[in-house]
């Protein structure tokens, strides 16, 4: 694996359609598994202190915050519906042997 991949989980830890919390050195990550892919992104809500690993993922594409159900999209970290206005960081993922890699990437949008 080339630089600036990190080791955040195994594979089979993320449940199908759900969430994993996990850590990627002193960042706290979501990762999310939707027919069979992985995605990740920071696990802090930015309206308010809450975990969106506790939330539900809708649409196959967005996670659901538990406190006030403002959405955001799991691919990007866009913030796309109300109260939630600020994006969140979303990570690039790999799979290998059964292994979650994140790493910080400059996304292209
Ligand atoms: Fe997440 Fe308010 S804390 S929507």
């Amino acid at each position: 694996s080339g630089a600036g991949w990190i080791a955040v989980a195994g594979y089979e830890e993320v449940p199908e359609d759900g969430t994993l919390a996990s850590r990627m050195e002193d960042v706290s990550v979501c990762l999310y598994k939707v027919e069979g892919e992985i995605y990740a992104t920071d696990n802090q809500c930015t309206h308010g202190d809450a975990e969106l690993s506790e939330g539900l993922i809708q649409d196959g594409c967005l996670i659901e915050c538990p406190l006030h159900e403002g959405m955001f999209d799991i691919r990007t970290g866009k913030a796309v519906s109300p109260p939630c206005t600020r994006d969140i960081r979303s990570y690039e993922a790999k799979v290998e042997g059964a292994v979650i890699y994140l790493r910080t990437s400059a996304r292209a949008t």
